[in-house]
């Protein structure tokens, strides 16, 4: 029997009685995160924030689908050091993100080896530069294409899945800290492309909160990652001065932030994105 709270309401003459506000499942002191073979399937999951993710899962104990592009060698070589190091299975997947045949055959494959998904990490994106006055059509399409019509079509597949099943899961999209602040270097459409990405969330989050389908999304600020190398070689002191934390993250950093909305650990939070940004945002 859970301990009850009894309060004397003065205005009624009586005493009140107060079921008690715990969780339905003890709290755990501990920090393990409850991921032995969950299965995740990380987009662009070969190298930099992705693969991060991707090893980062594994670590809890996960199975991991890594979905890459271009990435074919690297994918693999995460894939093998995986099984050889983690204990967990993983499997390699190509398939553009934002072709909706590509996501139905990346869901098969994963599914296949691995076994139904559990979790599903959006993090597949580019970024490309150009001012709006220069910036093309074809600028414009690609990037809403990947970073936000690709975590459309990933969410579509498995949140059909997951209800078809009657089983829950986990989303989480991996938005950018420009989705509140707004590029002033060039990148309007993918700032566009990150700030749909967290509205997304939310309406998604709404939709199939019900089923215990959470949809969450993580807002990184400034990674040591191949996408921003070109920014840090020619303005890393520009991005030091906006960064209260006073330096870029590794993706690791980042990685434990989506690991753990990926866990069942965070069993309260849906729709929400959670800034890890070393303060950049601080909304
Ligand atoms: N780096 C930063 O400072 C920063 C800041 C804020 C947010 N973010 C976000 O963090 C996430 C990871 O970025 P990152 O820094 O790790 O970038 P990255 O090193 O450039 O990696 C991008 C990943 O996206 C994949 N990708 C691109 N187009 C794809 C497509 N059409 N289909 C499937 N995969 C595709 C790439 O796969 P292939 O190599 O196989 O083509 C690669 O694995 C992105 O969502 C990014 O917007 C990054």
């Amino acid at each position: 029997m859970q301990p009850a709270w009894a309060i004397y309401l003065e205005s009624d003459f009586r005493w009140a009685i107060f079921a008690p506000t715990v969780p339905s499942t003890p709290i755990d002191p501990h920090m393990d995160l409850h991921l032995k073979d969950k299965v995740a399937l990380v987009t662009g999951g070969a190298r930099g924030l992705g693969q991060a993710i991707c090893l980062g899962l594994a670590t809890e104990g996960a199975h991991v689908a890594i979905n890459y592009c271009r990435a074919r060698q690297r994918a693999a070589a995460l894939a093998d050091r995986i099984r050889a190091t983690h204990g967990g299975d993983a499997i390699a997947v190509q398939g553009d993100v934002a072709e909706a045949e590509n996501v139905a055959r990346i869901f098969e494959q994963s599914e296949h080896r691995l076994g139904p998904l559990d979790i599903l990490v959006n993090n597949a994106a580019v970024w490309p530069r150009a001012y709006v006055r220069e910036m093309t059509e074809e600028d414009w399409d690609r990037t809403l294409a990947v970073n936000l019509k690709g975590a459309f079509l990933t969410c579509r597949e498995a949140v059909r899945r997951w209800l078809a099943a009657g089983r829950g899961g986990r989303i989480v999209n991996v938005s950018s800290a420009v989705a509140f602040l707004g590029s002033t270097t060039g990148h309007a459409h993918y700032a566009a492309s990150k700030a749909g990405l967290v509205n997304f969330t939310v309406s998604l989050a709404r939709e199939v909160a019900a089923q215990g389908i959470y949809v969450n999304a993580v807002a990184p600020g400034m990674m040591r990652t191949e996408m921003a190398l070109d920014a840090l070689e020619t303005n890393q002191a520009g991005y030091l001065q906006r960064i209260p934390l006073g330096r870029i993250a590794d993706p690791a950093e980042v990685a434990n932030t989506v690991v753990f909305m990926a866990s069942d650990r965070a069993s309260y939070t849906t729709g929400a994105t959670i800034d890890a940004s070393g303060g950049m945002l601080m909304r």
